[in-house]
């Protein structure tokens, strides 16, 4: 499909489930994120190179968040080219500072050029145990220290199929955003079966759990739940990132293996953009 036709539907969407008003155009104000989870990949010299081939864009926000040892180089890195960029971590923990050997605080976070943070990635959920007590500790401990956390969520292939999902989701956001009522935070869903698999969601199946979502975070936020930026990340890359830009509850990607190469992490921002640039 035209990328063209699926903002024009998107834009559709956007009017039939009730953001144009009595003939009021009321725009959402949702920020259009592309964010890049390296997980434990690339070195120094692969950060160098891939700073230098990607080209980004004014039209969404870019992230990539590396691993911990190449958040500052990356800074300088990103600092140098210019480009518009912005620098996330992938973990950090809840307190300030003191006895916790190998960790990382907001603080030290924000040191070395981060303005995100990934939190409750299934990964730390399943290697370290991370449980949604602990993912709420770090998303306070995050915007504390002025990072905006990026918190994950989603199914297992197990619960999808026992139909647990949505009862999954839920109890994931209500234990995630204890006592947040700021809106400064991005959601990412991630259903586990999609990370590392090639099998992504389909984007309708993806902007009904989006949708399903925001209800679960009007529950808890009310209004301001229209403002937050719901991102989708399983699988996603080139070939199926503009199915995902034209729904109307899918306000991005976080991008793990297609993020590792700039060219076709680039394809994925130059695909968002344009989105942004027809709506
Ligand atoms: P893949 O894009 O490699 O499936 O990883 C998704 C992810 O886990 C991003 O956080």
């Amino acid at each position: 499909m035209e990328h063209s036709i699926e903002s024009y539907i998107k834009n559709l969407v956007r009017d039939v489930i009730g953001q144009n008003l009595c003939g009021l155009q009321i725009q959402s104000d949702r920020q259009t994120y592309v964010i890049a989870n390296w997980k434990m990949n690339k070195n120094l010299n692969e950060t160098a190179e891939f700073f230098q081939k990607i080209n980004s864009s004014h039209d969404v926000s870019v992230v990539i968040c590396p691993p911990t040892q190449l958040l500052y180089p990356a800074h300088l890195l990103i600092k140098q080219s210019g480009k518009p960029i912005g620098l996330g971590g992938q973990n950090v923990h809840w307190v300030d500072k003191g006895a916790y050997t190998g960790e990382t605080s907001g603080n030290m976070l924000k040191g070395v050029g981060c303005e995100y943070v990934i939190i409750g990635h299934s990964e730390r959920r399943q290697y370290s145990f991370e449980d949604d007590e602990l993912v709420n500790k770090k998303a306070l401990h995050a915007i504390k220290s002025g990072l905006i956390p990026i918190i994950c969520i989603g199914e297992t292939l197990g619960q999808k199929n026992s139909m647990q999902t949505e009862q999954v989701l839920s109890k994931q956001l209500f234990g995630a955003l204890k006592d947040i009522d700021s809106s400064q935070f991005i959601l990412a869903y991630e259903p586990v079966w999609a990370i590392g698999t090639g099998q992504s969601a389909t984007a309708e199946l993806a902007q009904e759990t989006h949708a399903y979502i925001r209800s679960v975070l009007k529950q808890i936020l009310g209004q301001k739940a229209e403002s937050i930026s719901i991102l989708y990340g399983g699988s996603a890359n080139d070939s199926n990132a503009a199915d995902y830009s034209a729904m109307p509850d899918i306000d991005g990607v976080l991008v793990g293996g297609a993020s590792l190469n700039a060219h076709v992490f680039d394809a994925i921002i130059n695909v968002f953009a344009k989105g942004e640039q027809n709506s």
